[in-house]
């Protein structure tokens, strides 16, 4: 199936109590939303309105459907179709006993102004076991989208499957959809598909030994990632008894060139009979070997690493298959998992009784609160001397597995379709209840060497804290950089740096400031906590961000951080005022900004829309604060996440910086070889950083780019439900503006009250931000310089306009323009030196 699964969305629920061996259990595939059945990957999927299927509806809900799709998969015919519910709303399917892979798939659509997908939330329980929780699907689909794009690759996927394995042990499947408070959710497609032969053993050993081995009964699992490594991706109706994709693996290799693919489509057979289900040979035949090892320096390793959430226990299943040796000693390697030996001295040859046996080995490991990803590698033996210096991988699974009754968690997405909270602001949502029809029994070894991790992992957090940085610095990146420690560099909070930094707060004025912390002030929530609206030294209003107290912190970091940021001050940056560092707080105090996002004035809200001169004006002071952070008192600081919730507007509405304050050399960017680790918001990347995985200023100058359009379309940068050509903003207006007629897509509010050669000029230089090649975008001054041409540009001609009007002694046009009567002499920049710009008058 398309490209979502792809994408590592799948979940499964596990099944290894094995039942009756009554009739054949069948599958079951509901089209949702529609009272006909359609027929999709060569299988009958029926109308769940349809009235001879086992499944019950416990309401209506709104049956929709769309014709703006953009799935682009073979199941777009399903997803013509949604069930949409604003209360809860159950499925109840008879006459489901055993184990069943169950598939939920979610496409967003358009539905005219009832339903805005964008704001769906929803929550899903199936017999008591909760599978989702505030679950948002375009914010999902956005996310993997930017992770794809992160690591280079194009593709674009706006569906989602989520893929879970359980154990029906009554003869009833309840599924339940629940949307959170106030919101609605909807689905078009259930797929419920019985598990046919053993897919997994009833044990599994702990990666690194020592651990023990994990009971898998009852256990329920969400399939997170299935790849077929080093071959194509495998569509569902290629492994047709249980209809799994098989995913690329290229795109969560940390080195693509450190494995190279091959295939043998030689007699592939399974090394046991009880493997046939595990996985079809398909996967088998094509594998990734470790490249070139009798020319390079041989001590690497092919690398994967996977997104996953924090706090769950996984199932890693590797799939191999000797495609070149037929003999042993051969190719002898090592596995590890999340840098621990997770297999030693691998010999497939040896382990699967042969070439050409398709063989898997199954492993679990723990990930603890603070982590969101796995690593799996594979290198060679060190132990065994000069014959192991090859590897080779042909499949990866990845599952995740309930605990205690729960496989959600809440991702959370904000309006630029960033993940904030990443591993901070997570929140969870226990389930109190025993499970109905679920049987969760952990087995007693994990559960003892859960316990002792634990303990373990609290002891290494009081003497290594691990490194925090302010989150906001970042805007919504995912932030799993600098996640390691920086014990090294702790040091006391002295109070000549509080002098340097601004005002030093008391958490008592703070307190006071905010009304203790009162939610009713809460005017943003981010991945580091909350930023309330409060008043300092007698009513002077700020705005009061305040670290997650459940996240971790590093004084040393949040020092730095606080050193820089209040070095640079400058008009056009929101500035910090001081901070408060107390009792495990860290909070950090900045001006307010009474007029909130630039984006806010754009779209999505009912403020009245800004006049161009405004949209000018305000990408103006923009620019001026970010030449200031590239250029200024601080050389060469780059932004790193420009983007229109990240430019905030005073009350006479001038434009500043927010959220900016990230070195180029900073220590934050320890990792970012790792090219996935580093994020700025989808829709505003710049895909050059990508290619080379370097940061340069020329990175914002393209963010910044998108800006400019984003403020003449005045719409989302990344909107999934538009058609498939239009989602991304910046494709879409480049390909306008190449035609020299970005005026057929500006904001229709702005019709007829711009200087058309103003918006020319606009565009023109909002198409060289976007230049593929960073070296040949302008420098934010040459941006800045022709900003200001632009507005006079504008500002004469309202001039003109405003005398033709009062000679034509219409008067109602002043009221909304903005200055008469001044004569304005606009003269084209001649010099392209930035420091031109920077002499500007201040607007
Ligand atoms: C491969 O990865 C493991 C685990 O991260 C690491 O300990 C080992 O040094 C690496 N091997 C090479 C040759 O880089």
């Amino acid at each position: 199936m398309g490209k979502i699964t792809g994408e590592g969305l799948l979940i499964v629920l596990i099944l290894v109590a094995v039942s009756t061996t009554d009739a054949q259990p069948k599958s079951l595939l509901i089209n949702c939303g529609s009272n006909s059945s359609v027929n999709v990957d060569g299988r009958r999927w029926v109308g769940d309105m349809a009235s001879n299927t086992n499944v019950t509806l416990s309401s209506p809900g709104v049956a929709v459907s769309t014709s703006t799709l953009s799935g682009n998969s073979i199941y777009d015919p399903l997803y013509k179709t949604a069930r949409i519910f604003t209360a809860s709303l159950n499925y109840t399917v008879k006459e489901v006993q055993g184990n069943y892979f169950v598939r939920f798939h979610f496409c967003p659509f358009e539905t005219g102004e009832d339903f805005n997908v964008n704001k769906s939330s929803f929550g899903v329980v199936v017999n008591g076991l909760k599978l989702l929780s505030e679950f948002d699907v375009p914010g999902m689909i956005s996310h993997k989208n930017m992770d794809l794009q992160s690591s280079g690759k194009n593709a674009s996927s706006f569906f989602l499957v989520k893929e879970y394995i359980l154990a029906v042990n009554v003869d009833l499947l309840v599924i339940e959809f629940v949307p959170t408070g106030g919101s609605f959710g909807f689905i078009n497609a259930i797929e419920i598909v019985p598990v046919v032969g053993e897919l997994f053993d009833g044990s599994v050993s702990k990666v690194g030994g020592g651990g023990g081995n994990l009971n898998l009964n009852g256990r329920a699992m969400e399939t997170m990632y299935r790849l077929n490594v080093g071959g194509p991706e495998i569509q569902s109706d290629q492994d047709p008894d249980l209809w799994r994709t098989w995913e690329v693996d290229s795109s969560y290799m940390i080195t693509e060139n450190a494995g190279s693919a091959i295939k043998n489509h030689s007699n592939i057979t399974y090394a046991s009979m009880n493997d046939t289900s595990v996985a079809p040979l398909l996967v088998y035949e094509t594998a990734r070997a470790m490249s070139n090892t009798q020319v390079l320096e041989k001590r690497f390793n092919m690398s994967w690493k996977f997104e996953v959430d924090p706090d769950f226990d996984y199932l890693v299943r590797l799939h191999f298959c000797e495609l070149d040796y037929d003999k042993a000693n051969e190719r002898i390697f090592r596995v590890y998992i999340n840098n621990r030996t997770a297999m030693g001295n691998v010999d497939i040859f040896v382990r699967a009784g042969g070439m050409n046996k398709a063989y898997h080995q199954d492993h679990f490991d723990t990930v603890s609160s603070r982590i969101d990803n796995l690593w799996v590698q594979l290198g060679p033996e060190t132990a065994a001397g000069a014959a192991g210096t090859d590897a080779l991988l042909n499949g990866l699974e990845i599952f995740k597995l309930s605990r205690n009754g729960n496989l959600a968690h809440v991702e959370r997405f904000d309006s630029a379709d960033n993940l904030v909270g990443k591993s901070k602001a997570r929140i969870w949502v226990g389930i109190g209840a025993g499970l109905a029809s679920i049987a969760v029994v952990a087995g007693i070894v994990l559960v003892l060497c859960f316990c002792k991790r634990r303990r373990k992992e609290s002891i290494d957090t009081k003497n290594n804290p691990p490194g925090w940085r302010p989150l906001f610095l970042y805007g919504g990146i995912n932030s799993t950089v600098g996640a390691k420690g920086s014990a090294g560099t702790q040091k006391s909070y002295g109070p000549a740096a509080s002098t340097r930094a601004g005002k030093r707060f008391t958490l008592a004025e703070i307190i006071a400031a905010t009304n203790n912390f009162d939610e009713s002030l809460v005017i943003g929530v981010g991945g580091f906590g909350k930023v309330y609206k409060g008043e300092i030294d007698d009513g002077i209003p700020a705005a009061i961000k305040r670290a997650n107290p459940h996240s971790d912190q590093g004084l040393a970091e949040f020092e730095t951080e606080i050193e820089m940021l209040s070095k640079l001050r400058h008009r056009h940056l929101v500035s910090l005022i001081g901070f408060c560092e107390e009792k495990n707080e860290m909070i950090l105090v900045y001006e307010y900004m009474a007029n909130g996002t630039l984006r806010s004035h754009l779209f999505g809200s009912d403020l009245p829309p800004l006049t161009w001169k405004q949209r000018v004006e305000a990408c103006i002071g923009a620019a001026r604060g970010l030449h200031y952070l590239h250029t200024g008192a601080d050389r060469g600081i780059i932004h790193r996440d420009v983007k229109t919730t990240n430019i905030l507007l005073d009350e006479n509405f001038v434009a500043k910086m927010a959220d900016f304050g990230l070195s180029k050399d900073g220590p934050a960017f320890e990792h970012t070889h790792v090219s996935t680790a580093v994020k700025g918001s989808f829709g505003y990347l710049d895909p050059e950083y990508f290619r080379r995985q370097q940061l340069t200023e020329k990175s914002d100058v393209y963010s910044f780019g998108v800006v400019l359009f984003e403020a003449v379309c005045a719409r989302a940068v990344i909107n999934p439900t538009l058609p498939k050509d239009q989602i991304n903003l910046a494709e879409w207006a480049m390909r306008w503006q190449r035609q020299r007629s970005l005026d057929t897509i500006i904001d229709a509010r702005l019709k007829g009250s711009y200087c058309p050669e103003s918006l020319s000029k606009f565009a023109e230089i909002a198409e060289k931000c976007l230049a593929d090649d960073g070296k040949s975008r302008p420098t934010m001054g040459e941006v800045l310089w022709h900003l200001e041409y632009v507005l006079q540009l504008h500002e004469a001609w309202l001039n003109l306009k405003s005398n033709e009007t009062s000679f034509s002694s219409s008067q109602a046009l002043r009221g909304i323009q903005d200055d008469g009567g001044l004569e304005v002499v606009v003269q084209e920049p001649s010099s392209h030196d930035e420091e031109v710009g920077l002499d500007l008058k201040q607007n």
